[in-house]
């Protein structure tokens, strides 16, 4: 529609025949339009003598200039319109200049002049700022645009999925949780004494000689030290200090140690902490807990055997193992020789574990005489390499996507 107007005012200023012409209540046929193609004749065809006939004529062009210049609506008919009525060679003002003020009289060619002058004004004026608006206009709708663009293709941002590490967490703690056990998470920053005082660690015991631990740099006349944890055992302080018995809690976390990074050593690793207390926990109900959680964790062909060992949290304390997944228990790899994983013992150590100290129990203030439980502590990076035949802790670390795909 609006085209069709600047059309007709371009084969106008062409000289051409216009075919329609664009009025407020639509199309209307070119021949009804009363200034259709005036310009291109001199004022005495047009039959003004007078100087007074040509405010309305003017005034009928402005009229017509201003409908045609509020349909100019895009850049390409805004430049066809400023053509049509600025162009140098034959727009609609240089063939007012051409056959109106230059053939005019000397009686009207002072107010032709000043007319065109003001209309002048006026064009250029409206033109400009019809400029601005579709400039305006075109930015303001291309960010909307922008916004609202449902036909451009989606971003397809790629699902992860559970780091190795927290899938075998969470299998540990399905597998407690079947038999009642609860999780129940600690700090990291720990004190001295539910690190080690509390567990029957005193300061010159020698195993803290093995835990090179991590002291954080306090201010001089800090209350006290403070450590990142070296193993999940102090939340069997803290939860035993909050709880009385029956307790059944594992321990799920990180844990530090100043430990140089190796195939099997990183200075931050997981483990899950277990604790059970009660009123008549035996041994057996220890031995079949652990027996039952090792089967359900590498499949029900694995044998357990438990070895006496020593913590200074329980008596007594055993270090639990597994027939090796690797070799099936025999010692021998499968291409003959000795199976490297079990050296050729047939056997995998898993992780320590015992029956809880009764000292421990003075310092959360459990009668020794009225409670017995057991507690375990399992390297979850370890047991999450055999299981899965993983032969370099640090790859847990190093978040290589290549790595971490492999367990979707
Ligand atoms: N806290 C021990 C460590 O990090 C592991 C451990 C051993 C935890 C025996 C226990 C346990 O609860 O009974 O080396």
């Amino acid at each position: 529609m609006a085209q069709g107007g600047v059309c007709d005012l371009v084969r106008a200023a062409a000289g051409q025949p216009c075919g329609f012409w664009l009025g407020s209540g639509g199309l209307i046929p070119a021949h009804e339009h009363n200034v259709e193609n005036k310009t291109g004749l001199p004022l005495v065809h047009l039959g003004i003598t007078r100087p007074e006939d040509l405010a309305p004529l003017f005034a009928d062009l402005r009229g017509r200039f201003d409908e045609e210049c509020a349909c100019a609506c895009d850049e390409s008919s805004w430049k066809q319109f400023r053509d049509a009525w600025l162009g140098r060679k034959s727009g609609l003002l240089t063939q007012i200049t051409d056959n109106w003020l230059k053939p005019a009289t000397q009686e009207l060619k002072r107010v032709v002049g000043q007319e065109l002058n003001q209309l002048r004004a006026h064009v250029e004026s409206k033109i400009e700022e019809r400029r601005k608006a579709i400039e305006a206009g075109t930015s303001k709708t291309a960010s909307a645009r922008e916004r609202v663009d449902l036909s451009l293709p989606g971003v397809i941002r790629t699902i992860g999925s559970h780091h190795l590490i927290r899938q075998v967490f969470q299998q540990i703690e399905d597998i407690f949780f079947s038999i009642g056990f609860s999780v129940v998470e600690g700090p990291e920053i720990e004190t001295p004494y539910y690190n080690f005082e509390a567990l029957n660690i005193p300061e010159f015991h020698p195993v803290r000689d093995d835990m090179d631990t991590f002291y954080l740099d306090l201010p001089k006349g800090a209350p006290q030290p403070l450590l990142l944890r070296t193993h999940t055992s102090p939340m069997q302080i803290r939860t035993m200090e909050k709880r009385q018995p029956p307790v059944r809690v594992i321990v799920p976390g990180k844990v530090y140690r100043r430990d140089n990074p190796d195939a099997t050593h990183s200075f931050i690793f997981h483990q899950v902490e277990g604790l059970a207390v009660d009123s008549d926990i035996t041994f057996c109900d220890f031995t079949g807990t652990i027996e039952y959680f090792v089967k359900q964790f590498f499949g029900p062909g694995v044998k357990t055997r438990f070895r006496p060992s020593y913590f200074p949290f329980t008596e007594p304390s055993v270090e639990f193992g597994v027939s090796c997944i690797f070799c099936g228990g025999s010692g021998s790899a499968a291409g003959g020789g000795t199976c490297s994983k079990c050296k050729g013992s047939g056997w995998i150590e898993l992780f320590g574990a015992g029956m809880v100290d009764p000292a421990v129990y003075g310092f959360v203030k459990y009668d020794p005489k009225k409670v017995s439980g057991f507690a375990f502590g399992m390297g979850i990076d370890r047991l999450a390499m055999l299981k899965y035949g993983i032969d370099d802790i640090q790859v847990f670390f190093q978040n290589d996507a290549r790595f971490l795909r492999q367990f979707p």
